[in-house]
């Protein structure tokens, strides 16, 4: 048994792609302080925190969408974004993550008045100085959204085709999955696939696994988010291996919106693992679930029982099942057998 600190600084040095990370959610502490006290300035700095700490209780998935839409709420202006991406800079360096696919969730900004154009422009300007200072490269995957209804996804993707950058590669459907059936958005994704984006959606997080089959025979998805309730069903589990369709695994989010997973310990990862499934390691919401993604990788050793060599399979996994080129895939997969030998 490896000790915590030799665990993390071992893996914060190996390259590492995440694939399932909110960037509204990626914001810190710090930032949400600032953008608080800016829209209640008579507050104290100990008030402040008090209600802040406030928004942050939730014990189900819906209780946690209430809680992002009220931090959506304080930002004012598309400048605000600027703040979120310097963050997500630190989190992505302090991760030793070096390509990251980041979902990006417009409808409530697009709610109160903001310019998709300029969010976007926002989203190059900010992508492009931290690829230049960093080296690390940043996609984005746009959240059509459940919570809103189908005919709000479909104007949300009218919207991604209306303003293309080159950062933004694809869709993602997430938000409150009991209010969203998966079915409802065949369309939007078939859509978004005929004008070249990749399709991914969270399903299985919240309800049984009848919305990952919906989501892989009508959405025709890449990728699932989550995915946890395939452990119900050994066909289901079977197709995930045959369709080669990626499990983006988030151990914390799962035990913080409690439905299926009442402790880590209990996860069904390694049962996928076991089964040959493509599964990748990610954190979906940061700031939410106060976790790193160094910390999903020590909890997946120290509570799960992974072994080094599985995880480093893992890790692999994530660049695997990620949308870059094979070319890109393979010389990032070369960094991290150097760095793993070091
Ligand atoms: N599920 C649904 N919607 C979300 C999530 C999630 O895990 N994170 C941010 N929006
Ligand atoms: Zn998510």
């Amino acid at each position: 048994m490896i000790s915590k600190s030799e665990f993390y600084s071992f893996f914060r040095k190996i390259p590492k792609a995440e694939l399932h990370l909110h960037i509204e959610a990626v914001i810190s502490r710090d930032s949400i302080k600032k953008l608080y006290l800016r829209r209640n300035p008579q507050l104290s700095s100990q008030d402040a925190d008090s209600e802040i700490n406030k928004i942050f209780t939730y014990s189900d998935l819906n209780g946690f969408i209430k809680a992002y839409l009220a931090v959506q709420d304080l930002y004012d202006s598309v400048d605000d974004f600027d703040m979120i991406f310097s963050d997500l800079k630190d989190y992505l360096l302090r991760n030793g993550i070096v390509y990251a696919e980041v979902f990006a969730a417009p409808s409530a900004f697009i709610n109160k008045g903001f310019d998709f154009a300029e969010m976007t422009a926002n989203y190059h300007k900010n992508i492009v100085k931290i690829k230049n200072e960093t080296g690390i490269e940043i996609k984005m995957l746009i959240d059509v959204s459940r919570t809103f209804g189908p005919e709000n996804s479909n104007r949300n993707l009218d919207l991604v085709l209306a303003n293309r950058i080159p950062e933004i590669i694809g869709i993602g459907l997430g938000g409150a999955e009991v209010k969203g059936p998966a079915k409802d958005f065949g369309g939007v994704f078939e859509r978004a696939r005929q004008n070249g984006l990749f399709t991914v959606a969270h399903a299985g997080e919240d309800v049984d696994c009848y919305s990952i089959w919906d989501t892989i025979d009508i959405l025709h998805a890449a990728r699932i988010g989550h995915g946890i309730t395939a452990v119900q069903d050994e066909k289901l589990m079977e197709a995930l291996v045959q369709r080669h369709i990626p499990l983006e695994i988030c151990p914390t989010s799962n035990v913080f919106t409690q439905k299926y997973v009442k402790e880590i310990s209990a996860h069904p990862i390694k049962i996928f693992f076991d089964k040959h499934i493509c599964v990748t390691l990610n954190t979906d919401d940061p700031l939410f679930f106060c976790v790193d993604l160094l910390d999903e990788y020590w909890n997946a050793y120290s509570k799960i029982g992974f072994n080094m060599s599985e995880l480093k399979k893992i890790l692999q996994n994530g660049f695997e099942a990620s949308f870059m080129t094979e070319e890109q895939k393979k010389s990032f997969l070369e960094k991290v057998e150097e760095c793993w030998r070091d």
